[in-house]
């Protein structure tokens, strides 16, 4: 079977960098903080070219912490793709703020247009996800931002190291987050997350709060909460942060293969703008009757996925919105999704039979 994700093979390309940073911690017993936390997260500013990264416990709370220390007003509209993991629009609600979906464009990302038609004096920010690994259009939703002026969050949990004219994404807003679940193009061992930003004062401010809100140990200006990055996580991360860029250059090769090689009418290949570096954290396609094509890939000996099987406003979780999103591209095209195994655990042969095996799809 060729898996849709291979982590344990990943670990034995690693295990002796990686067997050395776990003991390492437990050997200092730097569990929580300390320097391996700080390490990473100095590492990671240098590669993103952002000055504060605030490791915390995993990308859900890594958006949270941010809407909440940018101190919105409380009921006011958040704008959230109606394509993205359901984390995205829980933080929303869970800091006491109104999600507002917008419809995707035709590279499956935020559509600027969708979220100026859906802006209220209600409205207090936009969260960009940078879907799948490929930019969200970063210069228009800038230009909105300031036009209404909003604030704009950036969710990089599936673009790490992904790039708009060579610069990394999570420096196109007031502040960024990114998730380190396992599966991702940098993952931990377990949950974790960051937060980052330029923005001094308000990093600070969020250092505090996702540490129960404290100047030093029991001295606590206010009330905030519990959410750290724990030491493995952080060492291992270091170690697999050294190996992201050649991971993300082996993601866009195969990407290249299958939009080179893929060429069957029933498959829809994924669009890539200009400019960018897409990080390729997945590959979507788009065919007509999935549930064929997924029994099909699987008796070929071939994992796929879905992301996401059913659009945001589409679940019962939002029902309670009211809103209609009936005519958005995001929810009368979700049944088509499937994502393609791509990740550096594939090797040459596994990459040519998935193109092989696509191509022979006859529907
Ligand atoms: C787009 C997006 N946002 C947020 C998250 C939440 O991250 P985590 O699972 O670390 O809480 C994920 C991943 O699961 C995600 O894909």
């Amino acid at each position: 079977m060729i898996k849709f994700l291979d982590l344990k093979k990943q670990y034995l390309e690693i295990k002796k960098e990686i067997d050395k940073a776990i003991f390492n911690v437990i050997e200092e017993s730097a569990f929580v903080g300390g320097k391996f936390v700080k390490n990473f997260e100095e590492d990671f500013g240098e590669y993103l070219g952002i000055r504060n990264v605030i490791g915390v416990g995993n990308g859900t709370d890594a958006i949270e912490v941010a809407l909440w220390a940018l101190d919105l007003p409380k009921n006011s509209e958040v704008l959230v793709p109606a394509n993205t993991f359901i984390a995205t629009a829980e933080a929303v609600s869970r800091n006491g703020l109104k999600v507002k979906f917008v419809d995707c464009n035709k590279y499956y990302q935020i559509n600027p247009e969708s979220i100026e038609e859906n802006i209220t004096p209600n409205t207090s920010a936009i969260i960009a996800v940078h879907l799948y690994g490929h930019p969200a259009n970063m210069k228009k939703i800038g230009a909105i931002a300031k036009k209404y002026n909003l604030k704009v969050i950036e969710d990089c949990a599936q673009a790490h190291g992904a790039e708009i004219e060579n610069v990394k994404v999570g420096n196109f807003s007031d502040v960024a987050t990114f998730s380190f679940y396992p599966g991702k193009n940098l993952g931990a061992y377990g949950d974790g997350g960051a937060v980052v930003t330029n923005d001094d004062v308000l990093a600070k401010k969020i250092r505090m709060y996702v540490n129960h809100g404290r100047d030093t140990k029991y001295v606590h200006a206010f009330e905030g909460r519990n959410s750290r990055l724990d030491g493995i996580q952080a060492a291992i991360l270091s170690v697999k942060l050294k190996y992201l860029d050649k991971w993300i250059e082996r993601r866009n090769y195969i990407a290249k293969e299958y939009l080179k090689k893929i060429k069957n009418p029933l498959i829809e290949l994924p669009k890539v703008v200009n400019n960018i570096r897409h990080a390729w954290h997945l590959f979507v396609i788009k065919v007509e009757n999935r549930e064929k094509f997924i029994e099909y890939m699987k008796k070929n000996g071939i994992q796929t996925g879905i992301h996401y099987p059913i659009a945001l406003p589409k679940l019962k979780a939002y029902k309670y919105l009211n809103q209609d999103c009936s005519n958005f591209k995001a929810c009368r095209e979700d049944r088509f999704l499937v994502s393609l195994p791509i990740g550096e655990h594939l090797k040459e042969e596994e990459i040519n039979k998935i193109i092989k095996v696509v191509n022979s799809y006859k529907g």
